[in-house]
């Protein structure tokens, strides 16, 4: 793409003026190493298709990238999760797909790796979208950019299942393992990084999410991963003195196998 003024122009009043406002704080040096430019193009491309209107605020910023709030062109929010093209990122991405056969013929290039560690993130919440499992909505995935439905309410971001008092934790208890069934008899999936920091609440509804490293059920470790996802689950209800045994739990999730 030729870089021309216009192109310019509109950068900096939808991403870069974001960025700017902050340039007195920490997250500056943050924000340098997510807005690289490659990163720009991508957004400024979802702009000019109307994905996304502007880039509102940073939600979150996780180990490998952030996650921001988008408002769309009628006024909707969406959120978009953005893959931190660091060396940091890629050696934590590495522990993962090292000897997982869908990256076998990868190589070292360290953009592609992410590209599709991001595609892999995108395949899987489309999985489970699919499967009829409450997961963000995926809406579409750019290299090492992910759009999704936001969670919240009236452009607040939801909290997290930890952050929150249930009202009727049974209820949602038995939300979560009902998804877990599904993603495991539908989707063929296991999270796999199941804990109530990837839960959100919208309401009292709980939306599961960060699906990247779910593995499929033919993966040489869905077994163990499985079973941590459980106690996690089991361990976080059990403060609402739920009486859980895990194999039971297993066993509604696996479909009684
Ligand atoms: N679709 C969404 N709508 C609203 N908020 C979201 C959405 N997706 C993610 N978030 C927020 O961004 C945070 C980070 O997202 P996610 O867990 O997917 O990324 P991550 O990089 O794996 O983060 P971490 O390393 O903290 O697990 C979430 O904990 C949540 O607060
Ligand atoms: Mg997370």
């Amino acid at each position: 793409m030729r870089v021309d003024d216009k192109f310019l122009r509109e950068l900096e009043s939808k991403v870069l003026a974001y960025r700017n406002r902050d340039k007195d704080s920490g997250d500056r040096k943050t924000y340098d190493e997510v807005f690289d430019r490659d990163t720009l193009m991508l957004l400024y491309d979802l702009m000019t298709n109307e994905v996304i209107d502007e880039l509102d605020f940073p939600i979150a910023t996780g180990k490998e990238g952030n996650v921001f709030r988008a408002t769309t062109h009628s006024d909707n929010f969406l959120a978009v999760k953005i893959y931190r093209m660091s060396n940091a990122t890629f050696n934590n991405i590495q522990k993962y797909i090292a000897g997982d056969e869908r990256f076998r013929n990868m190589g070292k290039n360290r953009r592609r790796i992410i590209h599709t560690w991001a595609q892999k993130e995108y395949r899987n919440l489309e999985r489970m979208y699919a499967a009829g499992i409450r997961v963000p909505k995926p809406i579409v995935c750019t290299k090492n950019i992910i759009v999704m439905e936001f969670i919240g309410a009236d452009g607040t971001p939801a909290l997290h299942l930890r952050q929150v008092e249930l009202e009727d934790p049974q209820t949602v208890y038995e939300q979560l393992l009902e998804n877990m069934r599904l993603i495991h008899c539908e989707a063929k999936l296991v999270h796999a990084d199941f804990s109530e920091y990837n839960v959100l609440m919208l309401g009292q509804e709980p939306v599961i999410i960060d699906v990247g490293q779910a593995v499929l059920l033919t993966h040489p470790n869905a077994f163990e991963f499985l079973q941590r996802d459980v106690k996690n689950l089991a361990r976080y209800f059990r403060k609402y003195d739920l009486t859980l045994d895990e194999k039971d739990m297993m066993k509604t999730i696996t479909g009684g196998k």
